[in-house]
């Protein structure tokens, strides 16, 4: 299944001695040539700095760098590639937790390309003149991929066989997960398990944050908030919910701890200028942070995972590899001489202005620059100058160790850092977002540009991390949630609660619709995932990579979910509606709220404002297109899909592939799977259907379709196949 074309378009442009990173598969092979033959780009090298500029036409668009804020389009900004731990996410932030400096521009000329460079690259995007794209490299050790292709699709998928296949979750992780920082404790986890059950809201998984932790030390579990662990892991398992708990980077500096003591005695820890084990502060106070970058200390931190695994967990999410950095103690210590100094006076008056100055110790840079890591051939290098690989190089040895420890089980993964290439062992999270109405609509720009970037398992803390959600906003950002294949609710200890039940009885409701929608669509989401997989195409796709129309190229607010179904979420305050773009073809408007609801209408190619009540998610299924829906249940295992409803806009003919596997194992990768090609038919008698079934190794589940077509005139076909 996962056979990939081959590279006939990239070129890899090396200039001077490249780290090599791992972003790019090994087993690939493409031409190199000298930097100084790159085409497209003006190259000037200076005092061991790089600059590349490119002049863009007035109508070129340029796209990519996967986790970004701003818009689809990145023209306008100034974007950095250096993983940091930063919240509030404020429009002008340069960079976040992933650095992904694939790009590539469409328009007069168009092609793409990949800097394979790990760390701080700025990519000063039309922002200081409105025509050139400029990128400044702080070194003359780089490899450009170029991909010479024009065709967006085309580029991707040169991308992605060129990075790697994405990430395959295990099924379940289609469905949706809860989580808070934190619910500290089994019983408040149980009764969370206990309140989706009662509601009939379904759910899959449940998130463990860092208090599930004895005092924030990694690998340990506390027993007295979780007394007999595996027997707890089992019986939520037995329930429908995965408990997933978060791991972070830094172990704690304390003699005794099992982790410390190993990574000492190993000399598994990165270096300070002095030759020591460097130490910084997070979460549990002063650390330690392995030295990701050597394969040895990779395996060893991965092997941890088993002290889990052994006791049922399946998923994970690891966190704080940017790495984040509370403070380092010398900096800690002047900043407390100075705020001494300062508050010890009588009368302060400007000075106090400094406080905060002062207590600007997050993250800063100089962190990152006082400590070596040691490659495998021995070299020492700066960590500032790899920076963007330490979550890439954490999760690899987590990804690669997960998959001993659970033979023939597909783990569950995400990342908060990452770099590109980390799309083929894991998904992502998008991190410290807010409550904020800006931030859903910047959620529409990041999944689509992370699916460019191969990072199709994505999703943002749903309803907002920071500030306060309110019923509105969330019930809007659910609507969003419900088609990021991650779907996860999560905010921290600050906010209010914010589970499906926590605002009113109505939002209880239109979220419970929402979800019951969400575990319908499952069956056609995980077909069109493994086809995305497949075929290496987004499965979360821009207008543009469908439809060639003007207006197609502008729109950044709608997006392509899967090939049959075209979204527009409703990001805007108190709007009962919005404009809609409906490209080239007739459209089947489905505003959605119940799984059961068909309110129908076909809809011309135009621009249209459509309404949209609070419980409304405007969807439009495409014409001659296929959609497929199940019977929504409380997880997704709870019971094999036997019967599928077939909704189609059928003025032709339509087909589609539905796709079965086991969801739990890699039987996919040797062709384990069923397929169900489903062809509706229009003749002047109605529609006709007919199925072809294809089994290889696993036998297709579905007996009985309910096919619910519909013609140009919006009139109604109904009829039913036994398999
Ligand atoms: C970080 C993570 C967040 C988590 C918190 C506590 O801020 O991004 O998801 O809840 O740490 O672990």
């Amino acid at each position: 299944m996962m056979q990939h074309r081959a590279l006939l378009h990239t070129i890899c442009y090396r200039s001077g001695a490249p780290f090599q990173t791992n972003a790019v598969l090994p087993e690939i092979t493409v031409d190199i040539r000298p930097a100084a033959a790159l085409p497209y780009f003006t190259i000037t090298q200076t005092d061991g700095k790089t600059a590349l500029r490119y002049e863009l036409a007035r109508h070129d668009r340029v796209y990519g760098l996967g986790e970004q804020l701003g818009g689809l389009n990145k023209r306008g900004k100034m974007y950095r590639t250096y993983n940091t731990d930063i919240s509030p996410h404020q429009p002008h932030i340069e960079t976040l937790y992933g650095s992904h400096p694939f790009l590539f521009i469409t328009g007069e000329r168009g092609f793409g390309f990949f800097l394979d460079y790990p760390s701080e690259m700025m990519f000063d995007i039309s922002h200081t003149h409105k025509d050139i794209l400029e990128i400044t490299i702080p070194s003359q050790d780089f490899d450009l991929y170029l991909f010479d292709v024009s065709e967006p699709k085309q580029i991707v998928r040169e991308y992605l066989t060129l990075t790697g296949s994405p990430y395959i979750p295990p099924k379940w992780a289609f469905g949706y997960q809860q989580c808070r920082y934190s619910y500290p404790d089994a019983e408040t986890v149980q009764a969370i398990a206990t309140k989706f059950r009662e509601l009939d809201i379904p759910c899959d998984a449940i998130g463990m944050d860092i208090d599930y932790m004895v005092n924030y030390k990694v690998f340990t579990l506390d027993d007295d908030k979780f007394p007999k662990f595996a027997e707890f892991v089992a019986q939520m398992k037995t329930n429908g919910f995965r408990l997933v708990p978060i791991l972070d980077a830094g172990v704690k500096v304390e003699p005794g701890y099992a982790i410390y003591d190993e990574g000492k005695a190993n000399d598994y820890f990165c270096k300070d200028e002095q030759g020591e084990d460097f130490v910084a502060a997070v979460w549990p106070g002063l650390c330690h942070f392995p030295d990701f970058l050597r394969e040895e200390v990779r395996a060893w931190w991965g092997k941890q995972y088993r002290f889990f695994t052994d006791q049922g967990i399946e998923g994970f999410w690891n966190d704080m590899n940017e790495p984040a950095i509370f403070y380092v103690p010398e900096k800690m210590k002047q900043a407390r001489e100075k705020i001494y100094a300062i508050l010890s006076k009588d009368d302060i008056g400007r000075e106090l202005t400094e406080v905060g100055d002062t207590m600007e110790l997050f993250n800063r840079r100089e962190y990152f620059k006082a400590f070596s890591q040691r490659a495998d051939d021995g070299r020492v290098v700066n960590h500032d100058a790899v920076h963007n690989l330490y979550a890439f190089d954490m999760t690899r040895g987590t990804a690669e160790q997960l998959k001993l420890a659970m033979p023939g089980t597909r783990y569950f993964l995400l990342s908060r850092g990452s770099y590109a290439g980390l799309h083929r062992f894991s998904g992502i999270w998008t991190g410290d977002n807010s409550s904020w109405w800006e931030h859903l609509e910047v959620n529409i720009h990041m999944l689509i540009s992370l699916n460019f970037a191969g990072f199709f398992y994505t999703g943002a803390d749903t309803g907002g991390f920071g500030a306060e959600v309110s019923p509105e906003l969330m019930i809007r950002w659910m609507q969003l949630g419900m088609f990021s294949p991650l779907f996860r609710n999560h905010t921290w200890y600050g906010s209010r609660q914010q589970e499906p039940w926590s605002f009113d009885p109505e939002t209880t409701a239109i979220l419970r619709d929402v979800l019951r929608l969400r575990y319908a669509m499952i069956p056609y989401a995980y077909s069109e995932y493994m086809r995305a997989v497949r075929e290496l195409r987004p499965f979360i796709a821009p207008l543009f990579f469908e439809f060639s129309g003007e207006r197609s190229q502008q729109v950044e607010d709608q997006f392509l979910y899967g090939e049959s179904l075209m979204i527009a979420p409703v990001y805007t305050p108190n709007a009962r509606g919005r404009f809609v773009h409906l490209p080239e073809s007739r459209w089947l408007r489905w505003n959605a709220s119940r799984c059961e609801d068909r309110a129908m209408t076909v809809m011309q190619p135009d621009d249209y404002y459509v309404s949209a009540d609070i419980h409304e998610v405007p969807m439009f299924l495409r014409e001659n297109r296929l959609c497929v829906l199940a019977e929504p249940m409380s997880h997704v295992h709870e019971q094999p899909i036997r019967k599928l409803t077939v909704l189609g806009f059928v003025t032709n003919a339509a087909e589609f592939v539905y796709y079965e596997d086991d969801g739990a194992s890699y039987g996919y990768r040797d062709g384990q799977c069923a397929e169900l090609t489903i062809r509706a038919r229009k003749t002047a008698a109605g529609i006709e259907v007919s199925c072809e079934k294809c089994e290889h190794g696993y036998a297709l589940q579905i007996s009985e379709l309910a096919c619910e077509f519909y013609d140009e005139h919006g009139k109604q076909f109904r009829s039913s196949v036994t398999l």
